[in-house]
């Protein structure tokens, strides 16, 4: 994956998915040791936002940091972006300054269309198509726990939104089952499950979509959900609250699943809309595990993207 950019998720094949997954356990167990390495030393990359962020932000600030690159964290409100200068041209210009560029945004187009433009990596930090990082930390964080991937059953409940897409492609690539309980209307890109059914016909994955939110947690190893209103569809929220509503992750969906299934959110969270304080907070929750393995996963990819680059 060296130079490549990632702004699907599709660019990691299932081999180096692997690789990534076991190089974050490496560099987790090495920051926990105190062990440093500074593997982007002398490096800069640009870190945009055009939507807010807590966790990523963070994440990506201080990974980058702890493996001695400089981060350069721009708000897009705050860039000539904002004024009207075209992806392309940032692109463009924050490539002769900087060895990557993480970036998120809106439009996976405008996403794509900089990547093309800009002659370093560019990563995506959150499209409204997908959330690729995310699902890198969520598969770091079921590993962890599970010992590996292939085969086990992860049911997500609610919009089949971003989130929901990048899992679908993780888990297809990784040859794991993943079940999407949903309301008519809120399915996910019909695009993105053929990529995933495709992905899946190599890993003998299943992917599956239903309105059956029982049928969905039965015997799932992993039951997932995200909030039910993204950012840039606030206008959306009643109609939104009101389809997604017998989605809730609660006490009695978590019964339908393995008694030892892992409960999980990207964050941030609605505690009483897609999920049930008390799930969110209960015994099976790894949700702030994912939220810390967003670091450790991004600073393997950082680096497997990054290594060896030599600078500009
Ligand atoms: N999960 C996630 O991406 O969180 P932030 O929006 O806070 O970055
Ligand atoms: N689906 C959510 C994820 C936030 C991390 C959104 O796009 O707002």
């Amino acid at each position: 994956m060296k130079g490549k950019d990632f702004v699907t998720g599709l660019e990691a094949d299932a081999l180096d998915l692997d690789e990534l997954l076991a190089l974050s356990l490496q560099l987790k167990e090495e920051q926990k040791k105190g062990v440093e390495t500074q593997p982007l030393k002398n490096m800069s990359i640009a870190v945009i936002f055009e939507k807010p962020s807590t966790r990523t932000r963070v994440s990506f600030e201080v990974g980058l940091a702890q493996m001695g690159a400089h981060p350069v964290v721009l708000s897009g409100r705050d860039m000539q972006l904002g004024r009207g200068e075209t992806i392309e041209d940032t692109g463009r210009v924050l490539a002769r300054y900087c060895d990557a560029i993480v970036i998120r945004t809106f439009a996976q187009d405008k996403l794509e269309a900089l990547a093309q433009a800009a002659a370093v990596p560019v990563v995506n930090a959150l499209s409204d198509l997908y959330h690729p990082c995310q699902a890198l930390a969520d598969m770091l964080t079921i590993r962890e726990r599970r010992g590996g991937l292939a085969g086990l059953k992860l049911a997500y409940f609610g919009d089949g939104n971003n989130v929901c897409h990048s899992l679908l492609i993780a888990a297809a690539t990784a040859g794991m089952n993943m079940t999407v309980a949903c309301p008519d209307g809120y399915q996910p890109d019909p695009k993105v499950i053929a990529i995933a059914n495709r992905l899946a016909e190599e890993s003998g994955a299943e992917i599956a979509v239903t309105e059956d939110a029982s049928a969905a947690a039965d015997k799932a190893d992993a039951l997932y959900t995200d909030v039910w209103v993204s950012m840039g569809q606030e206008a959306e929220k009643d109609a939104r609250l009101t389809a997604l509503s017998p989605y809730r992750i609660d006490e009695a969906i978590l019964a339908t699943a393995k008694a030892d299934a892992l409960v999980m959110h990207c964050l941030p969270a609605h505690r009483g809309e897609e999920i049930t304080g008390a799930v969110l907070d209960g015994p099976n929750s790894v949700i702030f595990d994912q939220a810390e393995n967003r670091l450790h996963a991004q600073k393997a990819l950082m680096v497997t993207l990054m290594e060896q680059r030599g600078g500009r």
